[in-house]
């Protein structure tokens, strides 16, 4: 167990060193949220500090102040609308390159910097690579109001709805102050169908399911990196 995870930790730091050559000086580069986009903005500030002038735009709070704290300069979606190229990780891949994403809570800034990205890389370790979307439960972000109402409806596409709770038993709060429900479905059949449900269900702020927007994924699966490109 403690093997398996030092080897995960070890492939999500290769996929992140290997996301590095997709990153040019002049750019201005979205942030990820979670351990494999937080060991990219690591091995970014060293290039960072050897001269690579670029400006990020982080995902969540977090990414924000290890970026700060690490001396990446940043830059805000009100001062650019357009992301050169976004590195982030993700919770399960699919061979056609959709994702579920969100465990870190981070799903609904994710998507966004994402959906104003031109080039979005995804670094994940092996265990993250599955044939079919949804041994991970989805994350759902929904707003307070509707949760009741939203749990329901979900349930009855044929869900385990559980609101994701932090370790003192409160409900986690997202940055845009939301909770997230982890939606259970078992293998899910048709992501695309789900996604566009999700979408329709007013209350639901975003879901984890990130279609058609990843260009490539970088996988690390022990020493070697294999690189997925979407096809159009
Ligand atoms: C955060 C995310 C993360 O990218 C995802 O949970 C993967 O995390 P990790 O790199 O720690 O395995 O979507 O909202």
């Amino acid at each position: 167990m403690a093997t398996d995870l030092r080897r995960a930790d070890q492939e999500k730091e290769a996929a992140a060193r290997a996301s590095l050559r997709f990153i040019k000086s002049g750019q201005v580069v979205g942030l990820g949220t979670g351990s494999t986009a937080a060991s990219f903005i690591r091995l970014l500030a060293e290039q960072v500090k050897n001269g690579l002038l670029i400006r990020g735009i982080p995902t969540s709070v977090r990414s924000r102040e290890l970026a700060e704290s690490l001396g990446i300069p940043l830059t805000t979606l009100d001062e650019s609308q357009e992301i050169d190229v976004t590195v982030d990780g993700a919770d399960e891949v699919d061979p056609e390159l959709r994702l579920i994403k969100g465990g870190g809570g981070a799903l609904l800034r994710e998507k966004v910097v994402a959906s104003a990205t031109k080039y979005l890389v995804i670094v994940a370790d092996a265990a993250k690579q599955v044939p079919r979307l949804g041994k991970f439960p989805l994350p759902v972000e929904v707003i307070r109001f509707a949760q009741a109402l939203v749990a329901k409806k979900i349930a009855a596409l044929g869900a385990d709805v559980r609101l994701r709770l932090q370790a003192n038993g409160t409900p986690y709060v997202t940055d845009e102050s939301n909770h997230i429900f982890d939606c259970r479905f078992g293998e899910i059949a048709d992501a695309d169908n789900l996604a566009r449900q999700l979408s329709d269900m007013p209350g639901i702020v975003e879901h984890g399911l990130f279609i058609g927007m990843a260009s490539t994924v970088l996988l690390a699966k022990g020493d070697e990196i294999v690189e997925l490109h979407r096809q159009h």
